[in-house]
């Protein structure tokens, strides 16, 4: 039966549209001007503001875009981006954005994996920090300043240039910003020795909601522990963070060991879940778990690649793994003695062995991605395994991998509620899981998409329960997200306890001091109890 709306809804979306259209021009006119008249002339605020007008817009826009699933023409685009030079920049685009109802969107190094940090869905506006960027290393005190736009791998750089034996507990991939990447926790291969990036952070510089720029001291204690695991685009915009380095040898060692299912690989897999949390920390291990080409002609297999960073030399390092984990059958062949930051490269899997490409934004490969996290307090039998080496026969899995990293060490040596970031001792590692695919198979992205949420329910017999706990920088809008709008606490609390547990309710409650309209949001962002006394309507 036909419906009677059903002929009108067209007039209305077009009397919808047009409607909007000329709020989000009007609002966008007027959001510029007062940008102009909120900035001195010396402050040549002009030179930082990019509209569609401007030629470089879409490079500006596209630079720092790492999952090109939110780089299409259909992807919402920003009114405008601001690339501050200086504070002052920021400040005008908070009081204006606030003024004309535009979003704001902070973005570091754009790695964010669901793309909130350049897309939103109401007009909005893109604040990029790729000229805050500056790092200084002080390694008589063993400390650094390092800011919001800045790369890990520029933060190594600096660090390496100035002392062998000095390093930072932060990410593997080098292109990750430490403006999202602190703001979220931030693990590497020295986690189980030293902790994560946001163990490290000794100071920072907030600009609050009011534009007032705060230290550690002038924002107070609980405003500074949100900051560090919190979330970003929450508590305020930061600018740069002050770090505490930490002592390593001149000398490291790696290795890689590649199993596959006719190498035992299943056997060898499942045994590292009883030993690689239990091992010295000075040795941290990961496995990754892809479809390869089989030995047999045409036929695929899985692949177990066993990676590990030693805090010593090679001698040190053999008998120990052939002590502990007979099964993998380390050789010495297996091994390489290097500085840490040339292992910094090796598990980017960048082929240079020239640390500049550190300093290089561009460096690793950009794709089309999904992925998703878990935690695992028991090991999974040989039958879970079976299971999973199943799911990626399937062909959706072509670009894909499951990446196992041991937990223990220092981390269980944290307590749970030390910062927001909650997945501490009981973990014996955490599990993620990406899928990509090539910009020909972007329009059938859904396909992927539902192989990667077939994979993460399959594994739900095997992982943390009660929640679910997920990685806050993995980003996956799956476990829930926030309204457009007003969102409830208990809608936030969805997602909420999945990525911070009891933490979430300590985190709400600095939001609402900090923040109480919630001008700084996103899907996945912590919102204020609403006040209930301050209602507008009725
Ligand atoms: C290829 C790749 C590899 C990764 N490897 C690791 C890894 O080894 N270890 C790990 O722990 N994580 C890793 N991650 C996840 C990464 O830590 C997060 O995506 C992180 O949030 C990225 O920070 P960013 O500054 O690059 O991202 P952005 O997209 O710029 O920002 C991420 C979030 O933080 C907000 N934000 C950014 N800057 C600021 C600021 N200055 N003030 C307030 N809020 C801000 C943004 O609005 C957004 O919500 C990886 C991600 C990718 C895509
Ligand atoms: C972008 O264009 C506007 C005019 O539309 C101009 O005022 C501004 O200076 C341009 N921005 C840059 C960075 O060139
Ligand atoms: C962009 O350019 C169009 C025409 O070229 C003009 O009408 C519009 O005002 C410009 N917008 C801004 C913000 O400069
Ligand atoms: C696999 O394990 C069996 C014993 O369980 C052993 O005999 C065999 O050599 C192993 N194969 C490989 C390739 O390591
Ligand atoms: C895997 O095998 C296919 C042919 O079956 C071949 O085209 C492809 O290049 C191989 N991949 C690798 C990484 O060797």
């Amino acid at each position: 039966m036909k419906s009677p709306h059903f002929s009108l809804l067209p007039f209305l979306l077009v009397v919808l549209f047009s409607l909007s259209g000329t709020t989000l021009a009007h609002s966008h006119e007027d959001f510029l001007h007062c940008l102009s008249l909120r900035s001195a002339k010396s402050d040549s605020i002009s030179r930082v503001i990019y509209t569609q007008n401007n030629s470089s817009y879409s490079s500006i826009l596209d630079a720092s875009i790492q999952n090109y699933r939110f780089a299409t023409p259909a992807t919402p685009k920003p009114s405008v981006i601001v690339t501050p030079r200086q504070t002052s920049h920021i400040q005008a685009t908070i009081y204006c954005s606030k003024k004309y109802g535009l979003q704001i969107r902070i973005r570091s190094g754009g790695h964010d994996v669901e793309g909130l940090s350049y897309v939103s869905e109401v007009p909005f506006v893109i604040l990029d920090l790729l000229n805050f960027r500056a790092v200084e290393v002080d390694t008589k005190n063993k400390v650094a300043w390092v800011e919001s736009g800045a790369t890990i791998g520029e933060l190594y750089y600096r660090i390496a240039e100035k002392s062998k034996t000095l390093a930072f507990p932060a990410g593997v991939c080098h292109t990750v910003g430490v403006g999202g990447h602190f703001s979220g926790g931030g693990y590497g291969m020295l986690m189980r020795k030293y902790g994560l990036a946001a163990d490290h952070v000794i100071d920072a510089h907030l600009i609050d909601v009011n534009g007032r720029i705060i230290d550690r001291k002038s924002m107070g204690e609980d405003l500074f522990w949100a900051i560090r695991g919190g979330g970003g685009n929450t508590f305020g915009i930061v600018l740069a963070w002050k770090v505490k380095l930490v002592s390593i040898p001149a000398v490291v060692t790696v290795f890689t060991v590649n199993r596959d299912l006719e190498q035992n690989a299943t056997k060898i897999v499942h045994r590292w879940q009883y030993i690689a949390h239990k091992l010295p920390d000075d040795i941290f291990t990961d496995v990754t778990i892809t479809k390869v080409n089989s030995s047999q002609e045409g036929k695929k297999t899985i692949q177990a690649a066993f990676k590990a960073l030693f805090l010593g030399g090679v001698d040190k390092l053999i008998p120990l793994i052939q002590d502990r984990f007979p099964e993998l059958g380390l050789v010495k062949e297996n091994c390489i003695e290097m500085s840490w930051v040339e292992s910094i490269l090796y598990f980017g899997g960048v082929s240079t062995k020239s640390s500049d490409v550190l300093l290089d934004r561009d460096a690793l490969p950009k794709q089309f991605f999904k992925l998703k996290s878990d935690y695992l307090k028991e090991p999974i039998p040989e039958s879970g395994f079976e299971g999973i080496w199943r799911t990626f026969s399937e062909k959706e899995a072509e670009f894909s991998f499951m990446m196992m990293v041991a937990f223990g060490g220092k981390m269980d040596a944290i307590p749970e509620t030390e910062l927001p970031y909650p997945h501490r001792a009981g973990n014996l590692y955490q599990a993620s899981y990406l899928v990509g695919w090539s910009k020909e198979e972007n329009a059938e992205s859904q396909k992927y998409i539902s192989w990667i949420r077939r994979l993460y329910s399959y594994m739900a017999t095997y992982v943390s329960k009660s929640p679910r706990e997920a990685y806050y920088n993995y980003r996956d809008l799956d476990i829930g997200t926030n309204n457009n709008g007003y969102t409830s606490y208990a809608q936030a609390s969805i997602w909420g306890r999945k990525d911070f547990k009891n933490n979430f309710n300590r985190l709400v409650h600095v939001k609402t001091v900090v923040d109480p309209e919630n001008f700084f949001k996103n899907e996945q962002s912590i919102p204020p109890i609403s006040p209930p006394l301050k209602k507008k309507r009725h």
